[in-house]
């Protein structure tokens, strides 16, 4: 979601700003804006469309050092110029991650004070109430932290104010922020790609640290205005750099890591075909497991495994959801919170009312320093290394591995189901390399609507699969368990509609044969991602390995990805940035 970069330094800012910016374009966008100090004026240029529409507009060689830059993803008010960050109110320029709740109360106020309002946005009225604050104290600090207390909701801000132009106020609140610390220049940004360009060295911030950068110095408050230490981290370029590696597509290189993400995996938490010290659920009576989009699919997979082998109960849930339902927290829950850049708001927000309430939790996440790994009392890094497609590929897989092995973890199976799991890494190389998926894409490009069937884990499954098509291809595609279907939905089949049946259990296969039997007498075409070599219920088939009941769910995994990619290249999206959506949701 929306992404921040604030420059100072000695060098022209406007390159190392746009380098920064445009590392965040992943983050998903639908407009860009930047405000630099010139001729001892804020110069703001904002521009709706991909970043391109904003860099025609610029000179790389502006006399410039310092500046602001934003790219949106729209909630209050249109993806247009106008709406774009940077808003501007009285001394105050500003850009803006997360969303302001009181808004609507505040800008009825600020009207009254005589200010005018010329967006549709949020972070306008933002601008304005720090620039209200900003007349009572001219004192920066203080206004930032009266501000913290006038802004309900969550809020990333990078600021500049006419008063002092060389330096750039940042206010963190549940919204990421991270500050560079580099050799006369300073940077703060959303993520660490933004910032790898000027420093490997930063800061992360905490909620309602107030930040006071310059080209020559970077200073913390606390919200009661008192200076505070921050300890610097380093971050390896590696691990950070963004490169297609000569791939298409991120989403494609991202699935080829797969087989490596699997031997990381193994080679962190197992020795001698056991798993290592990883931390016990057995003590508990019940779980949890809150998640959104792909990651609490994976929660689903989890759950199988989980109920399997430990016996204790589980239930999944949507994050957006768990907030505002009755649950029934206590020390014999533990609350698992699943998320790849371990900063959606919502699974975020999940996190703290189960801390509030007494329930340990556990995060599995992929960022290191992300708010949820910072926030929960127990973090499991996934250890997929950067992901950058919108579309979760590596990351979903790594997931279902963390919960595996905390379900197997000290069972009699534990070491059989090891040795199986290793077999998984060149099965990925295989099912990426040695299928022809564009024969089967081709019998979904012209589709409107599919449905993924199965049943039992295979519907859990099927869930993904459905996820990862829809997103990228843009095809209307529904997950349905198949036994469900001839309760009235099957009234939607027809020779138009596309079926794609994920068969991999073999305790339930006859059953999800005889729902697809019916689903073709319907005249609809099935492709079968299966194990079972001599079918006659699918018109088309990707095989994968039959190895054994724990590890056949992974085998599906892959080809699901492959064919969702296949499909949605074949139509020409945009894989790794599909239209409206963004990896990072950091609003609720
Ligand atoms: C899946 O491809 C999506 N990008 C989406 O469902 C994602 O998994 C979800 O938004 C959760 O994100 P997180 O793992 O970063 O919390």
């Amino acid at each position: 979601m929306c992404g921040i970069v604030g420059y100072a330094g000695k060098t022209k800012a406007i390159p190392k700003i746009m380098t920064g910016l445009k590392s965040l374009e992943y983050r998903g966008y639908d407009s860009s804006g930047i405000a630099y100090v010139k001729d001892k004026k804020v110069k703001t240029i904002k521009k709706s469309g991909p970043i391109n529409n904003l860099d025609e507009h610029l000179s790389y060689d502006e006399d410039t050092t310092i500046g602001i830059s934003h790219t949106r993803w729209a909630t209050h008010g249109r993806a247009d110029d106008i709406n774009s960050h940077p808003h501007h109110q009285g001394k105050i320029t500003l850009v803006h991650n997360g969303i302001i709740e009181n808004y609507d109360v505040l800008k009825r106020k600020l009207i009254e004070e005589g200010y005018h309002f010329i967006s549709e946005t949020d972070t306008e009225v933002a601008a304005a109430v720090i620039d209200s604050l900003y007349k009572e104290s001219n004192n920066m600090v203080e206004t930032l932290s009266k501000a913290s207390e006038a802004l309900k909701g969550s809020y990333a801000l990078a600021i500049l104010n006419s008063d002092n132009l060389d330096t750039i106020y940042a206010l963190r609140k549940d919204s990421p922020l991270i500050v560079g610390l580099g050799n006369g220049e300073n940077i703060l940004a959303s993520d660490i790609p933004a910032i790898a360009h000027v420093t490997t060295k930063y800061v992360v911030l905490d909620n309602y640290d107030i930040v006071v950068l310059n080209k020559d110095k970077v200073t913390f408050y606390n919200k009661a205005k008192e200076e505070i230490t921050k300890n610097p981290r380093i971050f390896s370029l590696a691990d950070e750099t963004i490169s297609k590696n000569g791939f298409d597509h991120f989403m494609l290189k991202e699935i080829n890591e797969e087989s490596d993400v699997v031997k990381k995996l193994l080679s962190l938490h197992t020795e001698n075909n056991h798993i290592k010290d990883i931390y016990d659920i057995t003590k508990y009576q019940r779980i949890d497991i809150v998640a959104c989009g792909s990651a609490s699919f994976a929660g689903q997979i989890g759950k199988y495994y989980i109920e399997k082998f430990k016996n204790i109960p589980v239930s999944v849930h949507f994050a957006s959801e768990y907030r505002y339902q009755k649950n029934f927290f206590n020390k014999d829950t533990l609350v698992i919170l699943i998320s790849q850049s371990g900063e959606t708001a919502d699974t975020l927000a999940a996190l703290k009312i189960a801390k509030e309430n007494g329930s340990d939790t556990l995060a599995i996440v992929n960022r290191h320093d992300s708010s949820i790994a910072r926030e929960a009392d127990h973090v499991l890094y996934i250890e997929a290394g950067i992901e950058i497609a919108v579309a979760t590929t590596k990351a979903y897989l790594a997931q279902v591995i963390l919960l595996l092995f905390l379900a197997i973890k000290g069972i009699r199976e534990e070491k059989k189901i090891i040795e199986d799991l290793k077999l998984l890494p060149n099965l990925i190389t295989k099912y990426i390399n040695e299928f022809d998926y564009t024969k089967i894409a081709k019998m979904f490009v012209n589709k409107d609507h599919v449905f993924y069937l199965g049943r039992g884990i295979d519907f859990f499954l099927s869930m993904e699969g459905s996820l990862k098509l829809k997103e990228i291809s843009y095809i209307h595609s529904e997950a349905f368990q198949a036994g469900e279907l001839k309760h009235g939905s099957i009234s939607l089949i027809d020779e138009d509609f596309g079926v794609i049946a994920v068969v991999t259990d073999k305790n339930i296969s006859d059953k999800t044969i005889s729902n697809l039997k019916e689903v073709s007498a319907r005249g609809a075409k099935i492709v079968a991602i299966t194990n079972i070599e001599d079918d006659n219920f699918s018109d088309a088939k990707i095989m994968v390995d039959d190895i054994s009941d724990v590890i056949n769910p992974l085998t599906v995994i892959v080809p699901m990805q492959m064919l969702a990619y296949t499909v949605a290249n074949l139509k020409k999206c945009d894989i790794d940035k599909p239209r409206n959506l963004a990896k990072s949701v950091t609003v609720e």
